[in-house]
């Protein structure tokens, strides 16, 4: 149906009914012209075609450590309960009790995380790395700096998976029992000089770690200028594509915090600040910042 027959059938119609129907055809005529649809002839039944179909995706083959992982998985019966794979890649071990960082992050969340969660993305990297141990020379960083030379029916599969073990080995690291206490040192220095108190620093990143919708997480990073830079990822996506050296990560999936916060993420994050490991954080600061090796005048500005 195109604009003259609609104009057409509404000076033809006789009967209210007739011209009801003929104004509906000339009002849907205008919409899909409004969208560019190409025609607003009605589809005829004799002559409508198929419409083209998707393309079908061939689902690779799947490898023999990938069904042993799908065996694992099926027959733990605990989420923690989830044996460890073979392959390059191990998960690190906690340094701290699983509930340590009581009250702030509860024991259950911690088992369920770093049991359960993180062993999860190491096996899945393991099971996408056996299909091609060309690449078990690589470290963690490499996979995620040059994941464009790895093949594309494992891409996705090792940029999820490496992601995930190294955003969760480096949280556990800059985490630890509560010790009350604030950055010290260069690392106070930057906070001071970039956001004027550390007050503003801890209100500038909750409030990126609440923007992130979905999952992700909230950066803290030291940028290639020797710059603080707060900044969100979604997914287990890494700031290290960017040439950013990622600082401290806090991890906004719900698994980090659902346990025992809820849907109240801003509890979590106003918690996580009082298990954040200053002392470790600041040693990681100054060993990023001399790897730039800057000239002093752009670290002290
Ligand atoms: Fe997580």
């Amino acid at each position: 149906m195109n604009n003259l027959m609609s104009l057409f059938l509404l000076s033809t119609a006789t009967t209210a009914h007739q011209k009801k129907v003929a104004a509906s055809y000339k009002y849907a005529c205008q919409q899909k012209q409004l969208l560019r649809t190409p025609t607003c002839a009605q589809p005829n039944r004799e002559t409508a075609t198929t419409p083209p179909q998707a393309p079908i995706t061939k689902v690779p083959m799947v490898s023999s450590s990938e069904l042993a992982m799908l065996n694992t998985l099926y027959q733990a019966d605990e989420a923690t309960d989830i044996p460890a794979s073979t392959g390059p890649f191990e998960l690190p071990p906690l340094e701290y009790n699983y509930n340590a960082l009581e009250p702030y992050i509860d024991e259950a969340t911690m088992r369920v995380h770093h049991d359960g969660h993180h062993r999860t993305y190491v096996n899945n990297l393991n099971a996408a790395l056996s299909r091609y141990p060309e690449f078990y020379a690589y470290t963690l960083e490499e996979l995620l700096l040059f994941s464009d030379r790895l093949p594309s029916d494992i891409q996705t599969q090792v940029i999820n998976n490496a992601g995930g073990h190294y955003n969760h080995s480096l949280t556990w690291k800059l985490i630890g029992p509560p010790t009350n206490s604030e950055p010290t040192g260069q690392l106070k220095t930057a906070i001071e000089t970039q956001f004027g108190t550390f007050d503003n620093f801890k209100a500038a990143l909750t409030l990126a770690a609440l923007s992130v919708f979905g999952s992700g997480y909230a950066w803290l990073i030291l940028n290639p200028y020797g710059r603080l830079q707060i900044v969100t990822t979604g997914n287990q996506t890494t700031p290290i594509p960017l040439r950013g050296i990622p600082l401290l990560p806090i991890d906004v999936w719900e698994h980090a915090y659902y346990l025992k916060h809820q849907n109240k993420r801003g509890n979590y994050i106003s918690d996580f600040f009082n298990v954040i490991n200053w002392d470790r954080l600041g040693e990681r600061y100054d060993a990023a910042l001399a790897s730039l090796n800057l000239p002093t005048s752009t670290t002290s500005q």
